[in-house]
């Protein structure tokens, strides 16, 4: 029995650069979402997606002597081989140039317009190309020349020509919004993110212009055909066409079933977006807004935000040949706080490794079912009478016993370092408990054969459910130490919970050996360097 739909997406990237650790950074913290609330009995919807539209990608099309539909259709195979290296598991994959997606976005602004919240108007101002902006003058920058620049990316901006426009009424929507904001504490996480929207807010809001007819890559308005809708007008849409908007014929009552949704994860850049002008648009359409938007922070290098010249140059794929998948993950969503800046580096990503996958986890996988093919023939011991009370209490027990309330509180929040720190407890204690007990004097003393089946059995079972909790993080390991459990597919797992309760691993089952996991890294021999 589902618990019930949880839905929520990442940020539909523009095409104009391959994926890098910033947007692979966003779609693994979706993807553990993803994994763990299937796990948790959710029927789970994933949003991702490609932006396309606006002028941007048009040039950036003719300067490859490509058309924009070609130049896009390009790029999504950088897209679609990024996620699935990364063992993304998203659920649609929306292309804003689709006919579907031009269908939301045509019905959607048709219902404001008839709704009386757009209105034309012309524009006297500043335009900056780059951000498909206009601006006030009392917004822009100076740049050393004496030349105003775009706030938001420094470059010079032009004069709006009094190009008319059409303007959503985004001012009527100050009160509404900072009431909004009061009543659902929760929309803007983490706390940081809502401090300056709310700010921003209370200084008032000006109404925003959502055509362009100035160049005719977008999806033309229904009411206006000569105009296209503004990229930010189209974007965001994608999250309805995500989940089955205007799809009935094909998806009967998906969307209906799924709206509002629980998230929209998204870099701190483009909060105000989704906190502001994304709340607005959905009240002036009568529908209910997403849950929380949670803004994280971002991934530095040596103090900076990621550029051109920082840590862009590597390649999550650079990154996966040395440390594989799951370790990319892993290192990302458990060492950089979701919701903060987090600085990386491989020096870093070396020692977490080293310390947590191959000195911890990595290492019980391996000495734990070593021991047991030398002391029970690589079967899961039966736990005599005797020594069944050393199983029914034990540490590894009681840590295992609050685990999955502790990890799901942490996964509800999107806490992923509190929720990894919470199985690496168990991980450790599992370590300490092998050099507390030792097995390998008690194979010496025929006397201790039952408490050692039963120090044994507490050591797989441990391991069984460490398994079940890094899944979400780590999928293709906790898959391969099922399966050397003699366990079945962890991915058809639709209760946690239940499977985490202490003492399923079956008597009889075969234990494999295999080779280690997380083989020790050298990390003077990484030449890769951020
Ligand atoms: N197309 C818009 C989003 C529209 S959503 C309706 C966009 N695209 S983007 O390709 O620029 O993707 C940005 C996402 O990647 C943002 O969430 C951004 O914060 C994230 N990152 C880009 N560089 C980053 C870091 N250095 N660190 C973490 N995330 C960063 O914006």
């Amino acid at each position: 029995m589902s618990k019930g739909t949880y839905s929520f997406t990442t940020p539909i990237y523009y095409v104009n650069a391959a994926p890098h650790l910033g947007t692979a950074y966003t779609t693994i913290a979706a993807d553990s979402v993803a994994r763990y609330q299937r796990m948790n009995g959710y029927d789970v919807a994933f949003v991702t997606g490609m932006d396309e539209h606006g002028q941007k990608v048009a040039d950036t099309a003719a300067s490859k002597g490509m058309t924009p539909q070609e130049w896009c259709d390009s790029m999504e195979p950088a897209f679609r081989d990024a996620w699935d290296m990364l063992d993304i598991t998203y659920t649609d994959f929306v292309r804003t140039t689709e006919p579907r997606h031009a269908e939301t976005v045509r019905k959607f602004w048709n219902d404001l317009y008839e709704k009386g919240y757009l209105y034309k108007g012309s524009y006297e101002g500043w335009y900056c190309v780059h951000e498909e902006t206009y601006y006030a003058e009392s917004d822009l920058e100076k740049n050393e020349d004496g030349v105003f620049v775009c706030p938001d990316c420094k470059r010079p901006v032009q004069q709006a020509s009094g190009e008319e426009n059409w303007f959503f009424k985004l001012s009527d929507f100050t009160e509404p919004l900072l009431k909004f904001y009061e009543e659902n504490p929760d929309f803007i996480r983490p706390k940081t993110r809502k401090n300056e929207i709310v700010t921003f807010v209370k200084g008032g809001l000006k109404d925003l212009s959502i055509s362009r007819s100035t160049f005719d890559w977008g999806v033309p308005l229904p009411f206006d055909e000569g105009h296209v809708a503004y990229v930010w007008a189209d974007a965001l849409l994608a999250y309805l066409t995500g989940i089955g908007y205007g799809q009935d014929d094909t998806r009967p009552g998906e969307f209906e079933a799924r709206w509002p949704m629980q998230y929209h994860f998204v870099g701190k850049d483009i909060t105000r977006f989704h906190c502001v002008i994304w709340p607005a648009m959905l009240m002036a359409a009568g529908m209910p807004v997403t849950n929380t938007v949670f803004g994280h922070g971002f991934l530095m290098v040596g103090g900076e935000k990621m550029s051109k010249s920082k840590g862009n140059g590597i390649k999550p794929a650079d990154l996966v040949k040395i440390y594989g998948v799951d370790a990319y993950r892993y290192y990302f969503l458990s060492d950089v706080r979701f919701g903060a800046d987090g600085g990386i580096s491989i020096e870093r990503m070396t020692q977490v490794y080293n310390a947590d996958l191959a000195n911890t986890w990595g290492n019980l996988c391996s000495r734990v079912p070593g021991m047991n093919s030398k002391y029970f023939e690589g079967v899961v011991p039966a736990v005599p009478e005797s020594t069944a009370g050393l199983v029914a209490a034990n540490p590894l027990q009681e840590i295992a016993a609050g685990l999955y309330a502790k990890y799901d509180e942490c996964m509800g929040q999107v806490d992923f370092s509190g929720a990894v720190a919470a199985v690496q407890e168990l991980a450790h204690r599992a370590n300490l408990y092998i050099d507390e007990t030792e097995p390998f004097r008690m194979a010496k003393d025929p006397e201790k054969r039952d408490e050692l089946a039963a120090v044994m059995y507490n050591l797989m079972e441990a391991i069984r459910i460490i398994a079940l909790f890094m899944a979400p993080f780590m999928p293709n390991t906790s898959a391969e130490v099922y399966k050397r459990l003699g366990l079945g597919d962890i991915t058809a797992i639709t209760d946690i919970e239940a499977a985490a309760a202490w003492g399923q691993l079956p008597a009889g089952n075969p234990v494999e050996k295999g080779d280690a996991l997380f083989p020790r890294l050298d990390e003077a021999a990484i030449e890769l360097n951020m």
